[in-house]
């Protein structure tokens, strides 16, 4: 018997746990430092009060002058702090993306030409991100000290205060009722394993907080788009990979073979053309029937590929078509006053073809509608059946590959099929149309 890899993996999680809280503990310096920013400015306003405050029994103009005096300093603290706070918020937006997994882009405008006291002031302050970072420093104090600390406290009560009273006398036992060695054992590496558990989850959640707060509306924006298009690039790239495996195979089991065996019937043809006209007539019969199967079958792969009748006359007409080709009764309804870009036709029509087969597959429908329009930007597409409802992406590879296949278009599918019917499904891409009669570039 081998080892095999068992061990690595708790050791894997255990070191991954340990590196996560001691990048929490790192982070948590930047939380008292922020603490201590806006304690200086709390502490500040407080002596301006306690100024006038001890100032104000000797005179009402005395206190007007501490409360002039201290207002203006504290007021002149607050750019200072605010400034104070920006590498502050720069060191985590770095770390974010590192250790946190958020990545954060720093948010602040470009500083405006000219070294004028005011003009600096009045970028500082008008900058939304400098509210921000102000906000976030205030709650790091709460939330994120939280996050950051507790996985720590966590495993360090558990390691010190209970399983370390167990290995040296110098700790006191824990008091607490029921206070037996095997409890405080169990309660120790209790303690230890779920501080360790949750210290990589606290930390992610640290990211997204800061992340949410440091990062500026548009990169976070950005963010997201970045995320979904590596998304959906990599399962475009993986669907047109899947696509030339399977036209290899049916080219290789179909129309090849069938070209393959024309060709050993030809060869037998020719050598029994002289001895045996009669047979090599009948072979040659094989060898056509063979070569319009082949041919049938590369029309089929055509069609599967990019159906002529699209690429011809467009999206309307291809629907029109394949409504013909459903076994049960089908309107096409469409609305456009051109064609839309060809790649947009293949991915609708692809959609709709696998909406109408399941129909009549799984809907026990007698009609079904297809209604294709143009509005607002948007070539829109429902197919809809007075079937008996329950379509479920969960249970099959066709809706869940159209949800792909319109990703990759910041399309949408969304399908709504309570049990009893009707089904129906609508499909939003985004799209410019082209001149009539030619596809959209
Ligand atoms: N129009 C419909 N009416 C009723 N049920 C439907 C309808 N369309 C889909 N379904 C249900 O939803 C399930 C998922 O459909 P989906 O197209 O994803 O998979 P499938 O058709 O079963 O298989 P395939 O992967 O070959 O497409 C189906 O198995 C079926 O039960
Ligand atoms: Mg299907």
């Amino acid at each position: 018997m081998t080892g095999g890899p068992g061990p690595a993996v708790p050791s894997t999680l255990i070191r991954g746990s340990v590196v996560s809280m001691a990048r929490s503990v790192a982070l948590s310096v930047f939380v008292l430092a922020g603490a201590g920013l806006l304690f200086t400015l709390v502490a500040s306003a407080t002596l301006v009060v306690d100024a006038v405050r001890v100032s104000s029994p000797h005179g009402y103009l005395l206190a007007l002058a501490a409360a002039i005096i201290g207002l203006v300093l504290w007021l002149c603290l607050i750019p200072l702090v605010l400034m104070a706070i920006r590498p502050l918020a720069n060191a985590v937006r770095l770390l974010s993306g590192t250790w946190c997994g958020v990545p954060c882009c720093e948010p602040y405008r470009a500083a405006e030409p000219g070294r004028q006291l005011r003009s600096r002031l009045r970028w500082l302050l008008t900058d939304p991100a400098t509210w921000r970072d102000l906000l976030w420093t205030a709650l790091n104090i709460v939330l994120g000290a939280f996050l950051l600390i507790v996985p720590a406290v966590v495993t360090g009560v558990g390691l010190i205060a209970f399983i370390g009273s167990r290995v040296t006398k110098a700790i006191p036992p824990p008091a607490y009722p029921g206070n037996s060695s095997p409890s405080i054992l169990v309660a120790g590496v209790a303690l230890t394993v779920a501080g360790l558990a949750v210290a990589p989850k606290f930390l992610s959640g640290y990211g997204v907080f800061s992340g949410w707060l440091l990062n500026s509306s548009s990169s976070r924006e950005l963010a997201r788009r970045v995320r979904h298009l590596t998304r959906t690039r990599k399962e475009t790239i993986d669907a047109g990979a899947a696509e030339v495996r399977r036209i290899e195979r049916d080219l290789h089991d179909g129309a090849q073979a069938r070209l393959v065996a024309m060709g050993m019937t030809l060869d037998a043809a020719g050598q029994l053309v002289h001895d045996n006209p009669q047979a090599a007539h009948a072979l040659l019969e094989q060898a056509r029937e063979n070569s319009i199967q082949a041919l049938k079958e590369l029309r089929d792969l055509v069609r599967g590929i990019h159906p002529p009748v699209l690429a011809d006359r467009g999206l309307a007409d291809a629907v029109r078509a394949l409504a013909l080709d459903t076994p049960l009764s089908t309107h096409v309804i469409c609305d456009l006053a051109a064609r839309p870009p060809a790649p947009v036709e293949s991915a609708a029509y692809f959609a709709v073809s696998e909406l109408l087969a399941n129909v009549a597959k799984h809907a026990h429908a007698s009609q079904a509608w297809v209604d294709i329009r143009y509005a607002d930007g948007m070539l829109k597409i429902s197919v809809t059946d007075d079937g008996r409802g329950g379509a479920d992406p969960a249970r099959g590879t066709g809706l869940l590959g159209i949800e792909r296949r319109l990703a990759a278009f910041d399309a949408v599918l969304a399908v709504s099929s309570p049990p009893g019917g009707p089904t129906g499904a609508t499909l939003e891409l985004p799209c410019e149309l082209g001149t009539a009669g030619h596809p959209a570039k």
